[in-house]
């Protein structure tokens, strides 16, 4: 536990260059990578030496490094890749760590002490690392988006809205699992710009809006979808979200909460961690399904439903 760290800044070290990309090919020795990457040839080998320790490299009896099946996801067209994912976490994120105790002892974000701004007003001015950003929340959506499509039933819905939906994943995984749905995509403007350079999502069954949801949410849409947003929030912006999510929703209308939760005391559990980066990055919380009841309640919506996935937790909501 104490080296985690290590470890963390060795993937992202591997993942920054590239590494497993060139692997893809084939075995390589540290020399040939370097050589290929300009990067210091005995610094490289012993960054892979020690991964390889770790099974995500394997050293083969040559010397060469090959890629395991655990190594694979950090190629950037894996089927299942998660580079951008370490990019994010071993880049501005992990940095912002470096003042978490500051968060403790002062209150406000690590990241916010360290790096002066906001989470998402630091993206907003780099649009490199921004990008970074909605690859990875496309990688982490990945399990997720399949469940929710498929356990929801989406037949009452006409017109399904994700609010802060990033780049239209998981929109355009219920536009083609459910032909009879219309779509709205709605974040901000610059993130909606990047769904629309995509072109993923269909133009004649959905609308893009750009916007702030803290100001206000666009109405059409009978069913609206909050996809691991929430916990971005401190619990008055989630208030003011929802309020404005309910105003949006017609009567008969329906919300779908989408979040990972807080469950039982004294089990290992990835949404404590998770609850740690939240406070550490854009200062929210991963919340327990009664203070997400709790939260609806005051922005005039009632906790209907709560189906818990493998990969995520399905709250439902109506208007009060
Ligand atoms: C953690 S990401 C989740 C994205 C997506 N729902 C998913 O599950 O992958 C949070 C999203 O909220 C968006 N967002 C942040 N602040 C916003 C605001 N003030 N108004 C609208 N969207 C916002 C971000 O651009 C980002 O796409």
């Amino acid at each position: 536990m104490s080296a985690g760290a290590w470890i963390n800044q060795a993937l992202h070290a591997v993942a920054r260059f590239g590494v497993a990309d060139l692997l893809g090919h084939g075995p390589a020795s540290a020399d040939d990578l370097a050589a290929r990457l300009d990067v210091q040839p005995r610094p490289l080998y012993r960054l892979l030496r020690a991964l390889a320790g770790l099974g995500v490299f394997h050293q083969e009896p040559d010397g060469r490094f090959a890629l395991t099946p655990l190594g694979a996801p950090l190629r950037t067209d894996a089927p299942n890749s998660v580079r951008h994912t370490l990019l994010m976490l071993g880049g501005e994120q992990y940095r912002a760590w470096a003042s978490f105790q500051d968060a403790i002892r002062l209150g406000g974000t690590a990241f916010a002490h360290h790096h002066g701004v906001g989470v998402f007003e630091y993206y907003r001015d780099r649009p490199e690392e921004s990008a970074i950003f909605n690859a990875a929340m496309r990688e982490l959506s990945r399990d997720e988006d399949p469940i929710i499509s498929h356990t929801h039933d989406f037949a009452r819905a006409t017109r399904v809205m994700d609010v802060g939906g990033g780049t239209g994943g998981l929109l355009s995984r219920l536009l083609a699992d459910h032909a009879h749905l219309s779509g709205v995509l709605f974040d901000q403007p610059a993130t909606v710009g990047l769904a629309r350079d995509r072109g993923e999502l269909p133009v004649d069954r959905c609308v893009l809006v750009g916007g702030d949801f803290r100001d206000t949410v666009p109405r059409g849409a009978d069913l609206i979808v909050v996809k691991n947003t929430l916990h971005n929030w401190a619990d008055d912006d989630v208030v003011a979200i929802l309020r404005n999510c309910r105003a949006a929703l017609p009567a008969g209308g329906e919300l779908l909460v989408c979040e990972r939760t807080i469950g039982e005391p004294n089990q290992p559990s990835f949404a404590h961690l998770l609850d740690l980066h939240m406070m550490a990055t854009p200062g929210g919380q991963v919340r327990t399904v009664g203070e997400h009841a709790a939260l609806l309640r005051e922005a005039g919506l009632l906790l209907t439903g709560h189906v818990p996935t493998a990969a995520i937790d399905i709250m439902t909501a109506s208007p009060a």
